[in-house]
């Protein structure tokens, strides 16, 4: 199972734990744009967007949000629905196998409704096609009978919002991406404005946390509000067990060492990635699929939740080569860096 902090949820309903935290991760997530920490330029793009299609009486364009997981794209989507007093519609790419899958969700879809489709980067070609017309005109083709029979039918849907979300925005097609009328990327979060996500969520929680509390979990989310979310909840339990339930610094620094989080908020995996790139591969490259068999996770998970925010932090580097480690992931495993040949070109020859 892929590591508790960071696991993304998609895929995983069946599993009583990870079921139970998109519960609470559920009744964390903020409903108004008004409550959405951060992300200040996004939000500001969203309000005109959201303003103007309210003014014009009309379906807001078609919004895609790309970033890494647990900065915030399905609440984004929620905020859109809420904010335009519409149902809000939920799918992903990968539980959309065939056209018809896409043609059924679409055929329930009410005016101005928003549709919600995460991973939209794995959705099929099949159905893929589907959805141009679908977003380009409202248009809907159902294909009816089977082989030299078969007749296309075309419908008219009432016009609607699509909401993509992707880990991944190369791996998007031209033709789809061009059909989105905004493109938002979300970026990591700084330490402050974490900082209040920890003291809204404990607010919400009912949990007690002082300000240098709710900062020792905030600098150690890697960036992430999903992660500062979770780190809370474990410092609660150990609050709870250990300390008198309030939740300070002190408490903090304990129970986020305890579950194994370090000072810059690198988990166990993030750890264990660093160690075999630094050791085993003896600073690299090496490839993405040897780095993942390495630490028992799939290769789309080292590659769209631990890596990116090990780049951020200079501790690794993508090449066209392959991964190679850089000097601060040495420091902060305490190990010492190897000495390179002197022009230090050797990475791209
Ligand atoms: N800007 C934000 N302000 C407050 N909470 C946030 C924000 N972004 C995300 N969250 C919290 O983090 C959790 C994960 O967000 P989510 O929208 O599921 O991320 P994603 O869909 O990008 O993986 C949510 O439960 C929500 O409570
Ligand atoms: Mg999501």
């Amino acid at each position: 199972m892929r590591d508790e902090f960071l696991d993304p949820g998609i895929g995983a309903a069946a599993d009583d734990v990870v079921a139970s935290e998109i519960e609470l991760e559920a009744g964390l997530r903020p409903r108004a744009l008004d409550e959405f920490v951060g992300q200040r330029e996004l939000k500001e793009h969203l309000r005109i967007v959201l303003e103007a299609a309210r003014k014009r009486e009309q379906p807001v364009d078609h919004l895609l949000f790309a970033g890494p997981p647990g900065l915030g794209k399905t609440t984004l989507a929620g905020i859109v629905a809420t904010e335009m007093g519409v149902h809000l519609h939920v799918t992903s790419g990968p539980a959309l196998e065939r056209a018809g899958d896409l043609a059924a969700i679409l055929t329930k879809l009410e005016d101005g409704d928003v549709l919600f489709i995460d991973e939209i980067h794995r959705l099929s070609r099949a159905v893929e096609e589907i959805l141009y017309p679908a977003m380009e005109d409202f248009q809907l083709d159902i294909v009816v009978g089977k082989g030299p029979a078969a007749s296309s039918i075309r419908l008219t849907m009432p016009p609607f919002t699509l909401v993509g979300a992707t880990t991944r925005t190369g791996m998007i097609t031209g033709p789809l991406r061009d059909r989105f009328g905004l493109v938002a990327r979300l970026d990591y979060y700084d330490a402050e404005e974490l900082q209040s996500i920890v003291e809204r969520a404990a607010r919400i929680l009912d949990v007690s946390i002082d300000s240098d509390g709710a900062w020792e979990i905030a600098r150690r989310s890697r960036g992430t509000p999903r992660i500062a979310n979770r780190l809370l909840r474990r410092v609660r339990d150990f609050a709870e067990v250990r300390a008198d339930g309030t939740i300070d610094a002190k408490v903090a620094r304990e129970g986020l060492a305890l579950f194994g989080v370090d000072d810059r908020g690198l988990d166990k995996v993030d750890r264990a990635i660093l160690t075999a790139l630094c050791t085993t591969f003896n600073g690299g490259p090496v490839g993405l699929s040897t780095v993942a068999i390495s630490v028992g996770e799939q290769p789309e998970t080292v590659e769209d939740v631990y890596e990116p925010f090990l780049i951020t932090q200079g501790m690794i580097a993508r090449t066209p080569r392959g991964r190679v480690v850089l000097d601060a992931a040495y420091e902060h495993l305490g190990l010492a860096p190897p000495r390179r040949s002197s022009s230090g070109s050797s990475l791209f020859d």
